[in-house]
């Protein structure tokens, strides 16, 4: 009803409130000119003199201009960045406690700076106190520093997907949040910390040469929490609080409340995570003997003894599998007179089975999980990262240690367990921003009652407002893609400025191997012109099996086929139109099979030569790749040494940040798993340190631009250039660096920036479109592209035999896509359809833990009143 009025009244109620938060905005950018004159002692005692002004009962929604204004001043000073308005839209609804939904590459690392800081400003109750009995009643006589240890503000959380997230922005931001006097604490996992006991403090005096370490001081857990603002990821909170509830006395607990919290990424926290608890669990029984028993006993099954269903993730014993199971056990499943009757040992026996079979047959190594120095550890398939230390439950985890021969660990019993919407339920105020969040909606309205509000981009905002100096436009491509795009109204050529991403359709092949060679040839192509590749899979196996495919001699294979494909259509006066071509097919099999003689004869039936590299062949293969002949000595380099890349997956992580630095540079190809997908952030050219940005900026300063932050990196590059670099003192090497690194990225912005590609569709569109989202950050340039194959794990499970059964009518040539309108409502149908069963999961997971939640509520106020 609410909706109708407002729509009949003509708005939108999304829209309003951004309209409505942009008031706000103008009063901050009143106060800029004031903040900017403040030296950086005075703009640091701001801190202070809020933290007065609320002890002396001001309100803190009455300081949000100030305060951001602070920040946003402090962020010039540091990072040489200044926060857009739209990203104080942001802000504002962060402090409201909503989610906000803000495109990927919008910078909403440095939006969460707005709210935290305010947050992080009221007095912790326990220290007020102290001060109280210290100073007075008057607050005017306070100093506002920790009194015996406690500190003076109530603690605020940053919650993150990942250690390497959490860190990033901890030491990023960090710089922000020391100059106006507050410090920065980072959880990290247990492996890394003394088992949990120990945490980190961003310092900046503290240098190391391993990048998880640099900038970080090393702290007992409680220390970090002290901290006025604490970055960590879900499952670091969540087990500290746990810990904190099994400990024997108060002194022990890490935690000191749950005021405010921002969740980023926060569809991947509160959603997706949210299918498993977080369980801290002991030894019980040891039935080690009978896992590794029942894995023989399930290896020597053959497939007649059981029916697997893939999509529903069961696996059942036939009846001939019955039997089967029980003469190799020698003894009964149930009695054959009462089958209804299982004796408490038989059902514990049926459960080894049952787990074993699943084992067996549902999970895979490099794919669900990893096997690690004689241990199983568990790929998250949502993040593509190890989760060492969990487990999965009910016997399972035993099972696939068994089934891989690594040492089977005793059953446990959970001591303590909490799911994730129950832990950040208990936050007075909680705030989440993403860049997908709108399609969940009503799960986040329903279970944490937080409203999403829907932010434009930097860009689109800009353009939207009166006195806005770009218009936006579209064009199509020299493929006839559409594009739109940014350019400044003054320009009368209208040449683009700035861009919105091409997502080129989806294509579609019917077998992988035609995928993965459509892809090696996708990435050849733009390799060879030097544009930088972020490629996603969704397993290690499968970025490993992608990476094997790039090595010299399966890329000369690739081309050698099209060179073949292509001379014999030429010889018999026919053009690829899809059609299966008999005498082809036989190069459709995998490439490390292909039947090499006969290749070798049939390019010799046709006089063309079969090295590749050979001057005619080499012509041909630019034409073929769509290159320019000035790229022929780039694509000889290639077909002799093959593509150099990066891996980046769960097994391979230890160079993560060097790796995604690195991976927008001139031609650079950087394969990933899911670890890439969310909140990395891929520079073009290569990274820029935030010292160079930040030496740029004083020394455009000092020669008279008043305000280098409002300039593009462009125009800083532009005035640069005008100055006598005589100018650039102390900073020289910094400039120079920078006008390298400029250079560097002209070219990759040339070229079209960085371009991702997708290798199969994720269960959830979110995952997909955060891939995605690794490029065109900023109004940069970028474009994705997705290849699927009927044989992938969501088109095989939901609905693609539709599909298939077309493509064998139409006898489709199986290296040939297939037009994507046939199939594209099949994958969107299928990513619905699993959506839709896995919100109702966390739904049943909810109403069983509400039960549960209650009960551990009660228990945990009890041990804190026996405790104080
Ligand atoms: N106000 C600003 N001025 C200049 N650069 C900015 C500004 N805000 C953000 N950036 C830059 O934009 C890039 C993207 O920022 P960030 O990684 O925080 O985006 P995000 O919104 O968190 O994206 P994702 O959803 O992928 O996590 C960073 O390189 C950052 O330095
Ligand atoms: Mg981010």
């Amino acid at each position: 009803m609410l909706n109708r009025i407002v729509r009949i009244m003509g708005g939108d109620p999304n829209k309003r409130q951004v309209e409505k938060f942009s008031e706000t905005v103008e009063i901050v950018n009143g106060l800029e000119e004031q903040f900017e004159g403040f030296n950086d002692e005075a703009l640091r005692a701001k801190t202070n003199e809020f933290r007065l002004r609320l002890a002396q009962s001001e309100m803190l929604d009455d300081l949000l201009p100030e305060a951001f204004a602070a920040v946003r001043e402090a962020s010039k000073r540091t990072l040489g960045q200044r926060h857009y308005d739209v990203q104080l839209i942001g802000g504002i609804a962060l402090h409201q406690g909503k989610i906000a939904e803000m495109r990927t590459g919008e910078g909403k690392t440095l939006v969460a700076t707005l709210p935290l800081y305010l947050n992080a400003l009221p007095l912790n109750p326990q220290w007020s106190e102290l001060a109280r009995r210290k100073w007075g009643e008057d607050p005017t006589r306070w100093t506002f520093e920790p009194l015996e240890e406690t500190p003076v503000g109530q603690g605020v959380h940053l919650i993150t997907v990942n250690d390497y997230l959490a860190r990033r922005d901890a030491r990023w931001m960090g710089v922000i949040y020391n100059a106006l006097g507050l410090n920065v604490g980072v959880l990290q996992m247990a492996a890394r910390t003394e088992n949990g006991k120990k945490a980190f403090l961003v310092d900046f005096e503290r240098e190391s040469p391993h990048e998880d370490q640099h900038h970080l001081r090393m702290v007992d857990r409680r220390e970090a929490y002290a901290a006025d603002l604490t970055y960590g990821t879900n499952s670091e909170f969540g087990f500290d609080y746990l810990r904190d509830n099994m400990t024997m006395s108060l002194d022990d607990r890490v935690q000191r409340g749950h005021t405010y919290a921002i969740v980023d990424e926060v569809d991947n926290v509160l959603i997706d995570e949210a299918r498993t608890p977080l369980i801290i669990s002991g030894p019980a029984h040891d039935d080690t003997a009978w896992y590794v028993r029942m894995a023989q006993v399930v290896k020597s099954l053959s497939p007649e003894d059981y029916e697997i269903s893939e999509r529903d993730r069961t696996v059942t014993l036939t009846e001939i599998g019955e039997t089967h199971v029980e003469s190799l056990l020698d003894m009964p499943l149930r009695d054959p007179d009462r089958p209804e009757d299982v004796t408490p040992e038989q059902a514990r026996l049926m459960g080894f089975l049952e787990q074993s079979l699943r084992a067996q047959h549902l999970f895979k190594r490099n794919k669900d999980y990893l096997v690690q120095a004689g241990k199983v550890i568990i790929i998250d398939e949502f993040t593509g990262r190890l989760m060492p230390g969990r487990r999965w439950s009910d016997g399972l985890h035993q099972a696939v240690e068994a089934k891989e021969g690594a040492r089977v660990q005793s059953e446990n019993v959970t001591y303590a367990t909490i799911t994730i919407q129950n832990y950040f339920r208990m936050y007075q105020k909680l705030a989440g921003m993403t860049g997908t969040a709108v399609t969940e909606a009503e799960e986040f309205d329903k279970i944490y009652k937080l409203d999403v509000l829907a932010i434009p981009t930097n860009l689109e905002y800009l353009a939207s407002r009166a006195d806005t100096t770009l218009i936006e436009l579209e064009d199509r491509d020299e493929k006839g893609y559409k594009y739109q795009y940014y350019a400044d109204q003054a320009d009368s050529g209208r040449s683009p400025r700035f861009w919105k991403r091409k997502d080129y359709p989806d294509v579609v092949y019917r077998s992988e191997e035609a995928k993965l060679r459509a892809i090696v040839t996708e990435i050849l192509h733009y390799h060879t012109s030097g544009r930088p590749i972020l490629l996603g899979t969704t397993s290690v196996e499968l970025s490993e099996r992608i990476s094997g495919r790039l090595r010299a001699e399966p890329v000369r294979r690739l081309v050698q086929v099209a060179l073949l494909r292509q001379a014999w259509m030429e010889q018999h006066n026919r053009v690829e139109d899809g059609r299966v071509v008999p005498e082809l097919e036989f190069l459709n099999q995998p490439l490390d099979q292909l039947p090499i003689a006969e290749m070798r004869k049939m390019a010799h039936e046709l006089e063309i030569g079969f090295n590749p590299e050979a001057p005619d062949n080499l012509e041909k293969l630019l034409t073929i790749l769509e290159l320019s002949p000035a790229e022929a000595t780039r694509l000889e380099g290639v077909l002799k040494a093959g593509i150099p890349h990066q891996v980046l997956n769960a097994r391979k992580h230890t160079e993560e940040s060097q790796i995604i630095a690195g991976a927008g540079a001139f031609g650079a190809v950087t394969i990933a798993t899911n670890m890439a997908g969310r909140g990395v952030d891929i520079k073009l050219g290569g990274d820029l340190a935030d010292q160079i940005t930040a030496a740029v900026s004083r020394v455009l300063r000092r020669t008279g631009y008043a305000d280098p932050y409002d300039m593009t990196l462009e125009e800083q590059r532009q005035a640069l250039l005008t100055i006598d670099p005589a100018e650039y003192g102390i900073y020289e090497a910094e400039v120079n660096y920078f006008l390298k690194h400029m250079e560097d990225m002209q070219r990759v912005r040339d070229l079209g920036g960085l371009h991702v590609i997708g290798s199969e569709r994720h269960e959830a569109r979110r995952i997909d479109n955060q891939l995605r989202g690794r490029s065109a950050r900023q109004g940069d340039p970028g474009s994705s592209r997705f290849y699927l194959s009927m044989e992938d794990e969501l088109m095989r499970l939901f609905g693609g035999q539709q599909a298939e059964s077309l493509m064998q009518r139409m006898r489709i040539d199986e290296a040939m896509p297939l037009e994507v309108g046939l199939v594209g409502r099949i994958v969107e149908q299928s990513q619905t359809r699993v959506e839709g069963a896995n919100f109702d999961i966390r739904k049943h997971l909810l109403e069983y833990d509400d039960v549960l939640n209650m009960q551990r509520a009660k228990v945990y106020e009890q041990r804190n009143r026996i405790f104080t």
